[in-house]
């Protein structure tokens, strides 16, 4: 198959690097994609910045590709309270918790004419869910927050467990891909590992882990398609 692997920074996209044989092949704007060949794969690995504009650009450069699947690793905050640093969120589905067109009578977090939820197909779904077991992790499969905010507010991460219910955490880019994957027609899943609690003390949190959850991310990431025909 051909999969495109996306990842926000360059902390997160490390465990890729050290993994697979990365050729770069394209630098376009603030996008950087590398090719390479992994069990029987095609894969594009894109790096795509912070934040849903940055990842849109990056997603929409990736599916003029024609990727089968896109798939967007990296680190979050968590939103429920049983996630801890570490821990992988399997994004049954991804939503942004910044958009509001309510005044038209949409959901909130719905882009206007957009779906409000960006469902990733089941078979991706249960795919990871096998994968992760391979591996010493641990993984939820769960709604994944997206917006161009970096949590660190105790406050604001009850607010966004009481009124998206059943998100396991928040992170800036997941939906903007999913967002424009649905707009391509391409299959999307997203994959979070959890770097921070994202309250009063997550950037100082994050600096300290958001390698290891971007490695965690890949590390099932790269489970999967081990087992992917
Ligand atoms: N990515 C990692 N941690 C995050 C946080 N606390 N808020 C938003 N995005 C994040």
């Amino acid at each position: 198959m051909k999969v495109a692997i996306i990842c926000p920074m360059e902390e997160e996209i490390g465990y890729y690097k050290e993994h697979l044989g990365l050729t770069t092949s394209e630098v376009v704007g603030p996008t950087e994609i590398w090719t390479a060949s992994y069990e029987g794969h095609d894969l594009i690995v894109a790096r795509c910045g912070i934040g849903k504009v940055n990842a849109a650009i990056a997603t929409t450069l990736v599916a003029q590709r024609q990727p089968d699947l896109i798939i967007n690793t990296g680190s979050a905050g968590a939103v429920s309270p049983d996630r801890q640093i570490g821990d992988i969120i399997i994004g049954e589905a991804t939503m942004y918790h910044d958009a509001d067109a309510r005044a038209f009578g949409y959901e909130l977090g719905q882009v206007p004419t957009m779906p409000a939820r960006y469902k990733a197909p089941e078979n991706l779904i249960q795919g990871f869910l096998d994968a992760y077991h391979e591996t010493e992790l641990t993984a939820t499969p769960g709604l994944i927050l997206t917006g161009d905010q970096f949590i660190a507010d105790v406050d604001k991460v009850s607010s966004l467990y009481q009124t998206f219910r059943g998100a396991q955490c928040a992170e800036m880019e997941g939906a903007a891909v999913a967002q424009v994957a649905n707009q391509f027609g391409i299959d999307c899943i997203v994959i979070r590992a959890i770097s921070d609690t994202a309250q009063q003390d997550a950037n100082v949190i994050f600096d300290e882990f958001v390698v290891t959850a971007g490695q965690n991310a890949a590390k099932v990431t790269l489970s999967y398609l081990k087992h992917l025909n």
